[in-house]
Order: C-alpha cells, then structure tokens, then sequence
C-alpha cells in the first residue's frame, strides 16, 4: 500500500516548529506557532484552569462515556457564553467536538452531508486549514476579498461585492475576531451588512470562533456573531476554547447550529451527533468539563476573565511597543496597522523570500506568508524584531 507513495506535504506551521527546535541559535524568536505566550515566554495553564482541574479530581468518580455530543452542562455554558440572550435556547442545537478544528470539520462535514452543491466561501487569506478541510471533503469553494495589503485593512468594498454573488444555501466562512492571518476585523456595520447580504441572498453564515476574548472584550467580541442570530434563520458557528481557556492540547471545542423558527433542531442536533459518532464517537470531556466549571462558577469565572483581560492587554502592549518600535525605526508610519490589528495575529508585509532572510540571518521564525504571532513577542525582543523588520522590509 505505501509503495511509490509520497506522503501528504507537512502542515507548513507545523514544518515551521520543527525548524524552531532544531535551531542552535540561543537568541531565535518564534513568531510562528499560533499559540498565546505570557512576557515571560510562557503558555501559563490558566488558574482557573488549575482550580476546575483540581476540583474536578476530587469530585469525579468514574471515567465512563459521556453522550455522543459531549457534556450538556458545557454545551449550555458555551452557548450562554458565545450567543447570550440574542437568539432562544431552544432555536440552537449544540455538539461538542475536539477543538475548533473539529468544529470547522465538523460543521463542513454536515453542510456536505445537508447540501452537496452549496460553496463555502472562504476569505482572501484564510487560516491554511480551512481550504485544506474543504479540499479534504471535496466541497465547492468560492474566495471573497479581504483583505487591503495596501493599508493593512478590509477591502470592505470587494468584500461585499463578491459576498453579494453567494447563491442561497452557500456558506459563507468569517473569522469571529482577530482574523487569523491578517489580524484586521470587521466592524459591527461590516457585520450588519453582511447579515443583509446573507438575508438577501439566502447565504449561511458560518462564523469560526477561535479567539473570543482576545480582541476587545469577550461581550464585544462576540457581538457580531449575535447580530447575525440575531437576524437570520440559520447560523454556523464553530468555537474553539484552545486559546481563550489555554487549554490546547485538551481539544474542547464545540458547535452550534441556530435553526430557524419552527425549523426541527433535531435535523442539526442528530446530523451532528451521527457525525461525531462516524468520526470518532465521543468527543474529548476533560477540557469541556473544565470550561463548564469555570463558566458555572461565579468566582472562578471572574478570575478567567480577569487573566483572558490580562492576556488580552499584554498582546495590545506588544502591538503598540512594536508599532513605537518600528516608527522610529523606518522614519513611517508605515507598519501601523501592527497597532490596529487585534488578535495574536497580524500579516507582516514580509514576502516568502523576506521570511527566509528574518529566519536564516536574525534567527526570527514568521509564517511563509510572513504572518507574526505579535503574542511571541517580549519587551526584551521587541527592538530587534523591529530592527530586522524595518531592515528586511526596507
Ligand atoms: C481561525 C482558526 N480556527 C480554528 C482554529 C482551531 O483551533 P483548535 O483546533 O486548536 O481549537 C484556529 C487555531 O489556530 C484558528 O486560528
């Protein structure tokens, strides 16, 4: 079976953290990996985290299969947390699945499965993997643009305008918040506007919610995502509780599907359940266990909050340093946009050939496509990271 085969070509981050660790060099910087770092260096496992884990420990006393859609103590608290009181209960089927990744599939894999022919229309960029899951399943896709490399921006007009020529029952694919590469966002009238397109077109939004609570607030950041359940009789949304919870490697991620008034949620809930079943059974519990108990707990909720408000600052800390940086450095306000981007995320402007010179002469790790993780930067390596750029780049 595996004779004169070659295996799949290597997802290019994870390419990238393989270059990382066998890097001699003590002073190499990774802006690659998408994973949020704290000005000391670190991926801290949350407090909150550490206290629902312990509590967890002690009160669980058997390990036995939880439902095919996971806990629906966590399934209600995500809900509660990403679509508040803009849409009924009973309007949402939930299903938990392993990490946002396993949402995106999960949710591309039931558009398949409901509506062969539908497009997903993704943006231009895009995180790598959502063209690689389309791919994967074989789906008819359609890009709609973006964004402006010209002024670190949406292109709001181009975006409208191609978003305007989805078909009814296509999926229309949005990044919640801190779009992952670009790190620009769309405004709540983008939002609006969007949501009058997708009811005048009969498009489905489907929002990937990776990042709530990084970009301004976790109410703000959820607010656009409201608007269109708000206002429309179907919404995709796939989260993931990796980077707001620090919880990556446990996989807790979950779906939610808004069916429309009077619509039959079962159809959402069973197609769900039955994909999870096909796929892998049941999905991961320990990290969903762990966010429902901080979701559920008056005191230990606020103390997420208060570190996701931590991180949150501490990235927009590094974006303004590294902004200040490079301003003094290129005599410009020309990396500006570093400062308005929100996220972890944000494109460089570095074309693949500037990325290798930033890896192989100063030791700095960005993505081919020259996206920087603004989160692995510190104050002590904020000045050469903006030297290089400002050299590189000139
Ligand atoms: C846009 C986007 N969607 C989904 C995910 C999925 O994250 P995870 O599967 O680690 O929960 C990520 C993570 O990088 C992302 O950037």
């Amino acid at each position: 079976m595996f004779e004169n085969r070659v295996p799949p070509e290597q997802d290019k981050i994870l390419r990238l953290m393989g270059m990382f660790a066998a890097d001699p060099r003590t002073d190499k910087v990774d802006l690659g990996v998408g994973v949020y770092r704290s000005p000391e260096g670190k991926t801290p496992v949350m407090a909150a985290v550490k206290t629902a884990e312990q509590w967890i420990w002690e009160a669980q006393e058997t390990k036995g299969y939880v439902g095919l859609s996971g806990d629906p103590a966590f399934l209600d608290a995500m809900r509660g947390l990403i679509l508040g009181d803009a849409v009924p209960a009973a309007r949402v089927a939930a299903c938990g699945t392993p990490g946002g990744t396993g949402a995106v599939r999960q949710v591309l894999e039931m558009s398949r499965r409901l509506s062969p022919d539908a497009a997903v229309w993704i943006s231009d960029p895009t995180w790598p993997n959502h063209p690689a899951i389309i791919g994967h399943l074989a789906q008819k896709s359609a890009t709609y643009r973006y964004y402006d490399r010209e002024t670190g921006g949406i292109d709001r007009d181009g975006m409208l305008a191609d978003l305007a020529r989805a078909q009814a029952g296509d999926v229309i694919l949005l990044h919640a918040c801190c779009h992952n590469p670009t790190g620009a966002d769309l405004t709540p009238d983008d939002w609006r506007e969007i949501a009058a397109i997708c009811q005048r077109t009969g498009a489905i939004p489907f929002v990937d919610m990776a990042y709530l609570g990084f970009a301004e607030s976790l109410e703000a950041d959820a607010e656009g995502t409201r608007h269109l359940a708000a206002t429309l009789p179907e919404v995709f949304i796939a989260a993931s509780c990796s980077k707001n919870f620090g919880l990556y490697r446990e996989r807790a991620g979950v779906v939610l599907v808004v069916t429309a008034e009077g619509a039959p949620r079962e159809v959402a809930f069973g197609t769900l359940a039955n994909l999870n079943r096909q796929n892998y059974a049941f999905p991961p519990d320990h990290g969903a266990r762990v966010v429902e108990t901080i979701l559920n707990d008056p005191i230990l909720r606020d103390s997420w909050r208060d570190e996701l408000r931590a991180m949150r600052e501490t990235m927009q800390a590094n974006r303004a340093a590294l902004a200040e940086a490079l301003r003094a450095e290129a005599g410009s306000d020309r990396f500006g946009h570093f400062a308005a981007h929100r996220g972890m995320f944000s494109l460089s402007g570095a074309s693949p050939a500037q990325v290798d010179l930033l890896r192989e002469t100063h030791g700095i790790y960005l993505v081919g496509d020259g996206r920087m993780n603004v989160a692995g930067l510190t104050p002590g390596t904020i000045p050469r990271v903006a030297k290089a750029l400002a050299e590189v780049l000139a």
